[in-house]
């Protein structure tokens, strides 16, 4: 009755942003992302008779009620499926760097979604598993698989056609995706928050929803191309329109800091003296700067130049879910 598995992060190159189901957490829009090879987590899950309710380690730690709460709620999803009433121990080890906007919740329910459906034994496959890890967090669907995921929204009120699916494997395009962190410190408007937020007050939203489908074509076909040019200006512009988004919410917030927009800068500066590179932010402080990998070295160098970069993380695309022995 145990199963250990491993899922990694993903950064978003056309954004999730707004839910038009909060409880199945269903999107209002497809989005795209790739899956980062150096940052993972990994999960153990063992089930039990001996247990009166579930136990959850982070990274050696155990969890208090709260976070044990997030935990149980999600695996009651799965005991419903699968017909068992045991509890389990889930022990969880995080490389990512938590809440600073690098989708350690991506990771975290993708892991503990294949780790306790296969200690289960239950039979799925990967576009059930996908719909599982969603109602954990909703990016978790696209870290089920590797390399380039496109999470289709969906028609059906039961969420069923609205999971993550592989568009180019890690091996079929290779890029860089450096991971600048500028505030490691815990993020004050969660995404959760902040998107419900946006949906229900900003002005500013449908004039995402009426774009970002288009944006989503042209970058799924810049991908297939292997255009890095369409596809960096295409990921660029639909980050910063997510953003303005919260611009316009009441009460209005910002994601960045000060250091954020250095950093924006200095990759446009970048570009202005010819070299290719190109930026997303998530929801938070930190910037994800993508370049070719041939240019990673140079646009190391340039950004660790700023004062306020703390750290470069370097990510390539990465593997989808795999099961560790135990
Ligand atoms: C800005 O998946 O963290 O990173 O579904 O409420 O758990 P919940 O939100 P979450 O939102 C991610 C938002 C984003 C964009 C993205 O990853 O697509």
């Amino acid at each position: 009755m145990k199963a250990t598995a491993r899922a990694h992060t993903n950064i978003a190159l056309i954004k999730y942003w707004g839910k038009r189901d909060e409880k199945l957490f269903l999107p209002m829009n497809n989005s795209l992302s790739i899956t980062l090879d150096a940052f993972y987590t990994t999960t153990s899950v063992e089930f039990c008779t001996c247990l009166k309710k579930d136990i959850f380690l982070l990274n050696g730690n155990i969890m208090g009620e709260a976070e044990t709460n997030k935990m149980t709620r999600f695996l009651d999803l799965i005991r419903k499926m699968s017909g068992s009433t045991l509890y389990g121990v889930v022990d969880s080890i995080n490389t990512v760097p938590t809440a600073a906007g690098f989708a350690s919740s991506a990771s975290g329910f993708a892991a503990l979604a294949a780790a306790s459906t296969k200690a289960l034994k239950m039979e799925i496959n990967d576009d059930i598993l996908s719909q599982i890890a969603r109602q954990g967090s909703g990016s978790a669907c696209r870290s089920i698989h590797g390399g380039y995921v496109e999470w289709e929204k969906g028609e059906q009120l039961d969420g069923s056609d609205s999971f993550g699916k592989q568009i180019l494997t890690e091996n079929e395009w290779d890029l860089s995706i450096l991971s600048v962190l500028v505030e490691p410190n815990e993020k004050k408007v969660l995404s959760r928050e902040g998107m419900k937020r946006t949906v229900d007050t900003s002005p500013f939203y449908t004039g995402w929803l009426e774009t970002v489908d288009d944006d989503l074509t042209v970058a799924k076909q810049a991908i297939y191309d292997r255009d890095f040019e369409t596809l960096g200006n295409v990921l660029e512009r639909n980050a910063l329109k997510m953003h303005a988004t919260t611009l316009g919410a009441n009460p209005p917030f910002m994601y960045w800091t000060s250091a954020t927009v250095a950093v924006m800068q200095k990759v446009q500066e970048l570009r202005d003296n010819g070299i290719s590179a190109y930026y997303t932010i998530d929801a938070g402080p930190n910037v994800k700067v993508l370049c070719q990998p041939e240019d990673e070295n140079s646009v190391r160098e340039k950004l660790m130049t700023l004062s306020v970069v703390q750290e470069i993380y370097h990510c390539h695309p990465g593997p989808g879910i795999t099961y560790l022995p135990n």
